[in-house]
């Protein structure tokens, strides 16, 4: 447990996507910077630091949290799950979700690669996080159940439906349906990329 140091500093250990990890580190240093610059687990996203865009959003034992609204060494003793542990879910439940590279995903994941539910990226893992706890508790959320649970996460990019849909396919999937996946060019982006009217269209026509 919390070793208290007399130098403004903790030695704690935590265990983030089932990885026991022991650290000395300073009492000040937030949560989310303590996964992101001491263990290395740059998934999670830094944002605003003040509690409001949910980009550092975690699973604190199981619920999700701003990990910038949290001490590293408030969570002494307890479990963490990160983006990066979502994979590693997936596989241990069985899921046979690849990509082209072979890489395996959560249906979270997934569905937002197949609904578009991220242009740049920066917002995604706090949605995932967030989302992933939604279905756990709630395997078959409404849309404003959904609309609901992510209220606390913002998106400069996607103008929210596709994130919606994208929970919904992942909902989908989990529920046992093994939903079409559309066909990809290299990289793994969708054919006929977000529609005519997205700024991802700019650049040409994806088929080409
Ligand atoms: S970085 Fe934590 S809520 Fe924005
Ligand atoms: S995809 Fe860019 S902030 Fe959400």
């Amino acid at each position: 447990m919390n070793e208290k140091n007399h130098d403004m500093t903790s030695t704690i250990t935590v265990t983030v996507n089932g990885t026991e990890y022991t650290r000395t580190t300073e009492d000040r240093t937030l949560l989310v910077h303590f996964l992101r610059e001491e263990l290395g687990l740059t998934g999670t996203h830094q944002g605003c630091v003040v509690g409001k865009c949910g980009a550092c959003t975690v699973l604190h034992e199981g619920v999700p949290k701003k990990s910038c609204m949290l001490y590293a060494a408030q969570v002494d003793g307890d479990d963490l799950t990160t983006v990066e542990g979502l994979a590693d879910i997936a596989e241990s439940e069985g899921v046979d979700l690849e990509t082209r590279e072979g890489a395996t995903l959560h249906p979270l994941q997934m569905g937002f690669k197949e609904k578009h539910g991220l242009q740049c990226g920066f917002c995604t893992p706090g949605f995932l996080m967030t989302s992933y706890a939604l279905l756990e508790e709630n395997p078959d959320p409404s849309e404003e159940e959904i609309k609901s649970a992510i209220s606390g996460n913002i998106c400069r990019c996607t103008g929210y439906n596709s994130i919606v849909q994208s929970i919904q396919w992942a909902a989908d999937e989990l529920e046992g349906g093994s939903q079409e996946t559309e066909a990809t060019t290299d990289g793994g982006v969708p054919t006929g990329g977000c529609g005519a009217d997205c700024c991802c269209q700019a650049g040409g026509d994806f088929d080409e």
